[in-house]
């Protein structure tokens, strides 16, 4: 994997925040960058790790990823469209919320174990940057599909992920306090389904290579050629999530 192409402090080439308002914000950027907190990768580097993610074979799925993925099929269609991956990003970030706010009452009741306390507040750390990556990633689809002019019906782009969210939260809660292994594997799942849907999608779409990606975004999540790099980027991010969640499969409970 390359190394990361923006810093988290760095003079960025101007990216104005609301194409047609006034031109007047500052051309140096001393916020950071990006709150995804994953790295930002060149265009030749998206490139590699596309082939990279389509030529790994998917996890092995367990009943409830299947049942999942199964229903979104069922609501949005098996094809991929911006609209479907919206919906999914509005569901993507519910895990996280609950593990940032499990780690805060484990830091309540371990803060004077200093060795467990700092692992905790790392996994906060961590938490929450995950959850700001899937704010973006939920953003950016969101200004995507309105530009089209998509996501237009009430009930599915809004009830439906509403009661979709809802359930999701629930579950990943029961699963977080009565199996918190199980609640991990079935993010790796979801997160895996993310990386390689977004990856098929740029490979069955080669037009979007010529859709030129412009963001309000941009300032804050990074900003990409095209469309088909933009999705790299986040298809990219999605593995870094399911790595991310792997990794707490194997670490003992932060508890
Ligand atoms: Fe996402
Ligand atoms: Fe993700």
């Amino acid at each position: 994997m390359s190394a990361p192409t923006l810093a988290r402090h760095h003079a960025a080439p101007r990216v104005h925040p609301f194409p047609g308002a006034p031109d007047t914000a500052p051309t140096v950027v001393l916020a950071p960058l990006t709150a995804a907190c994953t790295p930002r990768l060149g265009r030749r580097a998206l490139l590699h790790e596309h082939r990279a993610t389509l030529a790994t074979p998917r996890r092995p799925y367990g009943p409830v990823a299947r049942l999942l993925f199964v229903t979104m099929d069922l609501l949005y269609g098996r094809r991929g469209t911006l609209e479907k991956f919206m919906v999914l990003e509005v569901v993507a970030r519910i895990p996280y919320q609950i593990w940032e706010n499990a780690a805060y009452r484990a830091l309540g009741r371990r803060h004077r174990d200093a060795g467990l306390a700092h692992r905790i507040t790392e996994r906060i750390e961590e938490n929450r940057a995950q959850q700001d990556n899937e704010q973006w990633h939920l953003l950016i689809l969101s200004e995507l599909v309105a530009a089209r002019g998509g996501g237009r019906s009430w009930f599915r782009f809004r009830l439906l992920p509403w009661v979709m969210a809802a359930s999701y939260y629930h579950l990943s809660w029961l699963l977080h306090v009565v199996a918190p292994r199980r609640a991990y594997r079935l993010n790796a799942d979801f997160e895996d389904h993310a990386e390689h849907t977004y990856a098929e999608f740029v490979a069955e779409h080669p037009e979007l290579e010529a859709v030129p990606h412009r963001s309000a975004f941009a300032a804050r999540y990074g900003s990409h050629g095209s469309v088909a790099d933009l999705l790299r980027q986040i298809s990219h991010d999605e593995r870094m999530h399911k790595l991310e969640s792997e990794r707490y499969l194997d670490e003992a409970p932060l508890r």
